[in-house]
């Protein structure tokens, strides 16, 4: 690797004329990794312009051969899947194991694009005048879906590679061009991915790749006049993204407090397995992690004595050794989960393990008899702490879940599937999972939040369909 990674404009690697790079801190080491470019304004002007002028053609490029040069995009990803696991390594501490099936995940999810996106793209529609009052038959309207323009990417550090191709592929797929900003810790992850693209012959300027800092360059991005969509997933800055967002489609997932409902007829084998995956996979650091437990009284002992045995089990250390909990991203988010035990502790939640902490890493926590006032109980951790809140009735769990601002995914555990459809048309999320912890995929499946867990719903298709348009043509007989 070089010693400051270029950004990818018109089909080149350059260097910014900035001559300032952006470093990014190994979250286990705490020491800078890597370097990129700071891109300046007149940069991001320049590969706007370029990419609204490589989408014009691309749209009229066969759907076929737009396909197939995402099934090669795809092919190349996987080959790369090493070199591009190592970074994420490197660049968000993901658990070596997790970040190389991230990257097959990201060239399946390419794939199934380009297949999902011929068939939805190649089928059109023709309605006929005479189903509507008053009108006889004399007017055809054939409809198809056509390209918005210019989508303007915005993955976030957990998956930096998987939510990239999740926005670019539709995009490309659909016929848009495409600019992406990846996060800082994440960016040659992205990069590499990127390069991929590259090796697979897309045409110039149709794919850019620019980084520097969200606060220098963000919201010029955000609400450039040459962006036709943005796909947005991340924090609150989402919230600020929309509100200062022009006349545009967006797609935007933000974060979430997905709660696990879990009714005294539960398999706790199975909700404790599903704790741990779901609680403390990636350290807690995924949109989808659960993040509060609202266990019935009568089997909440139980319960937490095996979700403790589990925890027990977990291991703590470095992604290259493939613990199962790593460092989290950054100290400031470290800091804030810290923040988040230490208000529970002053307020009197019962701590199963001991909370323990050694720069980036935090050992996972179980946090028992947790109460609504806690701040754990309704903030986001984005660590591995998970809290549990002791409930006397149904009602009582989806009462608190929906009291949440939040409304991403939530779970429940139970053998009665009439009580567990009940319960899931009562909860105010995206999706609700029975008898599973929360999770975005398949990546085919819709996947969307409701109140600030974002707006417009993703998966494979529904990406694609969000980044077209209706274009009606009406032939009108005499
Ligand atoms: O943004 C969604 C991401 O944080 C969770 O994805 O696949 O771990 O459920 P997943």
């Amino acid at each position: 690797y070089g010693d400051v990674f270029k950004y990818y404009a018109d089909g080149e690697w350059k260097k910014s004329s900035s001559g300032q790079s952006v470093a990014i801190i190994n979250p286990t080491t705490r020491k800078p990794q890597y370097k990129v470019q700071a891109c300046t304004k007149e940069e991001v002007n320049k590969a706007m312009e370029r990419a609204k002028f490589a989408q014009k053609s691309w749209a009229r490029t066969p759907l076929w051969k737009r396909g197939e040069l995402l099934h090669k995009a795809a092919a190349i990803l996987k080959e790369h899947k090493s070199p591009i696991g190592e970074c994420l390594v490197k660049e968000i501490a993901k658990p070596a194991k997790d970040a190389f099936t991230e990257v097959v995940r990201s060239g399946d999810l390419v794939s199934y694009c380009a297949e999902e996106g011929v068939r939805i793209l190649g089928d059109g529609k023709l309605l006929v005048s005479d189903s509507f009052p008053g009108n006889d038959r004399s007017k055809y309207c054939l409809t198809s879906k056509i390209p918005l323009g210019v989508v303007l990417a915005i993955p976030p550090y957990n998956y930096p590679v998987n939510l990239a191709v999740s926005k670019i592929a539709p995009a490309l797929i659909a016929g848009n061009s495409l600019v992406l900003k990846p996060p800082t810790q994440g960016a040659v992850s992205c990069l590499h991915m990127v390069h991929c693209f590259h090796l697979a012959g897309f045409p110039k300027g149709l794919i850019s790749c620019i980084t520097g800092k969200g606060s220098q360059i963000g919201d010029f991005l955000t609400t450039h006049p040459d962006v036709d969509c943005i796909s947005f997933t991340g924090g609150d800055t989402g919230i600020a993204i929309a509100k200062k967002a022009g006349m545009i489609p967006l797609q935007m997932e933000l974060g979430g407090k997905d709660a696990c409902i879990i009714l005294e007829d539960a398999d706790l084998n199975l909700v404790a397995e599903n704790i741990i995956k779901g609680g403390f996979s990636y350290s807690g650091q995924r949109c989808t992690a659960v993040k509060v437990i609202f266990a019935m009284e009568s089997i909440a002992d139980a319960l937490v004595e095996k979700v403790n045995a589990r925890v027990a089990k977990l291991t703590v250390g470095p992604p290259e050794k493939n613990c199962d909990i790593t460092p989290v991203v950054s100290e400031a988010s470290a800091n804030f989960i810290e923040g988040l035990i230490m208000d529970a502790k002053d307020k009197g939640a019962k701590f199963c393990q001991e909370h323990k902490r050694e720069g980036n890493l935090i050992w996972p926590l179980l946090l028992d008899h947790v109460t609504p006032d806690m701040r754990i109980a309704r903030e986001e951790p984005f660590g591995p702490v998970v809290p549990v809140i002791r409930i006397k009735s149904i009602e009582e769990g989806i009462h608190h879940c929906n009291s949440s601002k939040y409304g991403l995914q939530g779970c429940v555990f139970t053998k009665d599937i009439n009580k567990a459809m009940l319960i899931s048309d009562a909860m105010e999320t995206g999706t609700v999972q029975i008898n599973s912890a929360p999770a975005r995929g398949p990546d085919h499946f819709p996947f969307q939040g409701f109140k600030d867990s974002g707006i417009g719903s993703q998966g494979i298709t529904n990406s694609i369909n969000m980044m077209t348009k209706t274009k009606s043509t009406v032939i009108n007989l005499p």
